[in-house]
């Protein structure tokens, strides 16, 4: 097999840092091969697998790091590191000092196989590979091949784990493919539920843009996903998006993407919700809370279907479906003029309006037995179901914070109790847990945070607008410290 990179003979020198043990040496060295993997070093001392890091200056002021290890010692061909894995500006300025040396010393020979053959051909005849060193792409193909090869010859040390891992990488991140086993079961038994399905079942086969009304933790998410999950665009993805969980100023940049570049801390170009939903379907949350300018830019979106990213001038096309939910009144906001009417009226091309849970009737008690059921099933819990009052008390209690509710308070319950049935007490319906005053997050300084945002989301039944507002905090501040003290919403 030929060599994965390309060498070219240098004079450079440099300093070996090791460091191996308490203190730190270092030696003067001189780098005579280098290549994006790796180097061959004249002076160097160490002994091999030592950690190194050479670091050189490859145009005056442009010092780099290479981390590596030293492989083998050899007095006359010089030693030989193999680099790590650099981030990426290294890599692109250890390529750029790599293909102007190849182009100023062009020789007839392959740097990857040593055979003489016509490089201005722009790939070796003899072992075929690209020598279009010039090429914008090039590194590009490079990573690609080196990570190609780096997996194959690790291919015998993987395991059942590695690979489970690796595919789910690839799918979720790479792919953006959902996970179908999450395709949850839909509960519901009562009149205005059998009519909720009913609607999914026939808008899913259209592609209508839905919006979805309901209190918080009323199943907005899930009554979203189970549209996508029976339509046509259900192998493509599905991209839920909380407008409320980020701050105002990066939505812009969250939903439609951005040029690197465009703003302070713009590194990379990327895509937004939109590209990455194309072909499937965009589920936005708390719709109802977008400042007018991104209302106008939905809007936009919505009659040219073209997604433009912050400092590109050049637009893409995007197919996408849009189901928008919000738990806002806002039928208010378009009367105060907080939501534009052209906006809504496009997206509520079809409206699915969820009961809360309140109403429901029987359906509280249906859904507590299959949470238990759902939740047993995850491990041990001494608690084997419900007790007769318990399930009184979850039939009269009006579940402010719906289902959401009533899984916490399921789940809390199942892992305190001690005895074989769930009793009111243990599900804290019963009597009335003590009311907490409101928290100000400023003023308790002597809890921990965690302790404070727990108590206070429990305190408002997980409702987050409610939660932050008694926190004195925002909703976006709110979320991110749940996702900081992983707490599950
Ligand atoms: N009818 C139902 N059957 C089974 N599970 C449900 C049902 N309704 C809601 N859930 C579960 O309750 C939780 C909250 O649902 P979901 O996130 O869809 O609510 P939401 O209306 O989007 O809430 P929020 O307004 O807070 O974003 C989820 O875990 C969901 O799976
Ligand atoms: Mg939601």
């Amino acid at each position: 097999m030929p060599r994965l990179d390309v060498r070219i003979k240098t004079n450079l020198r440099a300093r070996a840092v090791y460091a191996t043990g308490p203190e730190q040496r270092e030696e003067v060295v001189t780098i005579r091969e280098l290549s994006l993997n790796g180097a061959l070093v004249d002076q160097l001392r160490g002994h091999p697998d030592q950690t190194l890091t050479l670091l050189t200056e490859l145009s005056p002021a442009r010092q780099i790091r290479l981390q590596g290890d030293l492989v083998r010692r050899s007095g006359t061909k010089g030693s030989a590191v193999h680099f790590y894995y650099s981030d990426r500006n290294t890599t692109s300025a250890l390529w750029h000092y790599i293909s102007a040396q190849l182009q100023q010393q062009s020789t007839s020979h392959c740097p990857y196989c040593g055979n003489e053959g016509n490089a201005a051909e722009g790939q070796c005849g003899q072992c075929r590979q690209s020598l279009a060193f010039q090429d914008a792409d090039y590194l590009d193909v490079h990573l690609l091949e080196t990570l190609a090869a780096r997996i194959q010859s690790r291919i015998p040390k993987l395991n059942a784990d590695h690979c489970h891992k690796i595919i789910k990488y690839i799918d979720r991140e790479l792919l953006n493919l959902q996970d179908r086993s999450t395709d949850q079961e839909f509960v519901g038994t009562c009149p205005t539920m059998l009519r909720v399905f009913s609607m999914i079942n026939k808008v899913a086969g259209t592609d209508l843009n839905v919006l979805i009304l309901g209190e918080s933790g009323t199943g907005k998410e899930l009554t979203a996903r189970a549209i996508h999950q029976r339509s046509p665009r259900m192998d493509k993805p599905f991209v839920a998006f909380n407008c409320a969980a980020i701050p105002e100023g990066l939505l812009e940049a969250e939903l439609f993407g951005y040029q690197r570049g465009s703003f302070t801390g713009a590194v990379d170009t990327k895509k937004g919700k939109f590209e990455l939903a194309d072909g499937g379907t965009i589920f936005l949350d708390e719709i109802g809370d977008l400042s007018p300018h991104l209302q106008a830019k939905l809007l936009r979106f919505l009659e040219d279907r073209i997604v433009e990213r912050i400092g590109s001038k050049r637009g893409h096309r995007v197919d996408v479906r849009i189901i928008a939910a919000t738990n806002c009144d806002i039928h208010q906001r378009l009367e105060n003029g907080g939501f534009r009417d052209d906006l809504f009226f496009r997206l509520n091309a079809f409206c699915i309006k969820l009961p809360p849970l309140r109403e429901r009737g029987g359906d509280k008690v249906v859904l507590a037995r299959y949470i238990f059921r759902k939740i047993s099933e995850t491990g041990h819990f001494t608690p084997q179901g419900f007790s007769e009052e318990a399930l009184k008390a979850i039939s009269r209690h009006d579940w402010p914070g719906n289902v959401r509710e009533l899984i916490n308070k399921i789940r809390r319950a199942m892992v305190m109790a001690g005895s074989d049935l769930l009793e009111p007490a243990d599900l804290e319906l019963e009597p009335p847990a003590p009311t907490v005053a409101p928290t100000d997050l400023h003023r308790q300084v002597s809890k921990s945070k965690k302790e404070i945002v727990l108590a206070a989301l429990e305190e408002n039944n997980y409702v987050i607008a409610r939660t932050a507002r008694s926190l004195g905090i925002s909703r976006p501040s709110l979320y991110s410290m749940m996702k900081k003290f992983k707490i599950e919403h």
